[in-house]
């Protein structure tokens, strides 16, 4: 062996030390998101950590705390729920029905303001009292990790600046070394944007996606009423009619912008919505092809009382029933359904779409599949099988062993 394969070698095997489970087999991620507004519903939409199976996910994910802006600490943001209803401990209860499961708490979400993130990045001194206090909560309640959800750094549009970019690495690279001290097999993962230009200003992928654990596309809401017509949110691939710049809005484009970028294939959870996006079309127009035009969000459904979006047992209760009259369509390359009735349009995931992101995952060697929200699946089984799109990701995931990536860097 020449001099070159032996530093090759030596390369190789500090290079598999420093970024642990990155070079070697692993089982897949089912992560699920939980919401801690989602027991406010009414009737049968009330979803409260009772409800949750901890038998199907691997990680459950607690949504979500904020960031106070004045002392830089972990913020509360639903204390009623959270602490007074003891939601924090019910939820980190679960762990004595299965030892295995890894449960994190979130960390911002699209209602927290970015700018608290970008001023709490900006000074060594602050990142260190949150990384304390991050710690202390973790220990407190027993959560077994941090999911970073801030959207997104760098926005300009959500008060980010150019510096977070950099800042934002130096946050994570130091939560990496605290939580490592704790000795605790602690987590930190993250929630990401798929769109070029945001990854551009605000993500340091190679440099992220070495310190993280696992990182969770946010493959949803790629489409809406922002677009002016009606469109699914979460098709696989691109569609034939689409412009230059709606061409690369699908789960396949946008994984795969991640992995160009520099993030391991076995780090990368692809996220699938147990939601659909809704529109109103005028009652003249009686053309309800993928592209139709809007006037505006859908109605919003009775459990989930939100304009424009609709939970999965909301949208099968309707369409199954066939007296309530509703056409179901299929996005041919999108791969997802599609629904209308009258002035109604409704872009979802059935469990034949998931099932063909779950062979996607797969044949990919994605580390596994993430959804946002365990709440909004058919949790009590309206239309057949109780949770039939989280036992989708189970049946295919739970035997599933992320391979090794084929590149080294
Ligand atoms: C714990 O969760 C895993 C899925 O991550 C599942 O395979 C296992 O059966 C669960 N164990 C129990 C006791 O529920
Ligand atoms: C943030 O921290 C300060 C100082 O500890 C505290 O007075 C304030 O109430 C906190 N803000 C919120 C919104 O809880
Ligand atoms: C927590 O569990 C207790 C006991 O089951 C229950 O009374 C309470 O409503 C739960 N709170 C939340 C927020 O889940
Ligand atoms: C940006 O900051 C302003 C002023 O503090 C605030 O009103 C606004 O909600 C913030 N924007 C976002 C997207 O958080
Ligand atoms: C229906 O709308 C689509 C999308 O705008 C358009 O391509 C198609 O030509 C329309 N069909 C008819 C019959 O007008
Ligand atoms: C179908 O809808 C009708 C009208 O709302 C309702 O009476 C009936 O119970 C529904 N059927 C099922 C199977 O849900
Ligand atoms: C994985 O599990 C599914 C259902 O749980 C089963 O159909 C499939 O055969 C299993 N695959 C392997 C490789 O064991």
């Amino acid at each position: 062996m020449g001099i070159s394969a032996r530093l090759l070698l030596l390369t190789f095997t500090l290079t598999a030390v420093a970024i642990g489970t990155a070079n070697s087999e692993q089982s897949a991620r089912i992560v699920c998101y939980f919401t801690d507004w989602s027991i406010n519903r009414p009737g049968i939409g009330r979803f409260g950590s009772e409800n949750i199976p901890t038998e199907l996910c691997t990680h459950i994910l607690y949504s979500f705390i904020g960031v106070n802006d004045t002392d830089w600490s972990v913020l509360v943001k639903n204390s009623e729920v959270d602490i007074n209803q003891n939601g924090f401990r019910n939820f980190t209860q679960l762990k004595e029905k299965n030892s295995s499961l890894k449960l994190l708490v979130s960390i911002g979400g699209w209602g927290e303001d970015g700018g608290k993130f970008s001023g709490l990045v900006s000074l060594a001194e602050r990142r260190q009292s949150f990384i304390h206090s991050v710690v202390e909560f973790l220990y407190e309640y027993g959560f077994d990790g941090l999911d970073l959800d801030w959207e997104y750094p760098g926005a300009t549009d959500r008060n980010g600046t150019a510096a977070d970019k950099g800042n934002f690495v130096y946050l994570v690279q130091e939560l990496r070394t605290a939580f490592d001290a704790e000795g605790k097999g602690w987590e930190i993962t993250i929630a990401v944007p798929v769109a070029q230009s945001i990854l551009e200003d605000g993500y340091n992928v190679p440099a992220l996606c070495e310190l993280l654990d696992a990182v969770h596309t946010m493959t949803y809401d790629l489409h809406g009423t922002w677009d002016g017509y009606a469109d699914v949110h979460s098709p696989l691939y691109k569609r034939d009619y689409e412009d230059a710049a709606h061409a690369k809005l699908n789960v396949h484009d946008d994984v795969a912008l991640w992995e160009n970028s520099g993030c391991p294939a076995n780090k990368l959870v692809v996220g699938v919505p147990f939601y659909g996006r809704s529109f109103t079309l005028s009652a003249s127009n009686h053309n309800y092809s993928l592209g139709t035009p809007i006037t505006g969000a859908g109605n919003p459904g009775t459990y989930t009382e939100e304009a424009g979006a609709l939970a999965y047992y909301e949208i099968c209760a309707q369409v199954q029933n066939a007296s309530l009259g509703w056409t179901v369509e299929w996005d041919d390359q999108g791969k997802v359904p599609y629904a209308y009735k009258d002035t109604q349009w409704v872009g979802y995931e059935n469990e034949e779409s998931v099932q063909i992101k779950m062979d996607f995952i797969k044949e990919k060697g994605y580390a596994g599949a993430m959804t946002w929200s365990l709440d909004l699946d058919d949790f009590h089984g309206l239309c057949g099988q109780e949770r039939a799109l989280l036992h989708i990701f189970y049946n295919n995931l739970n035997n599933y062993t992320v391979p090794k990536p084929t590149t080294s860097d």
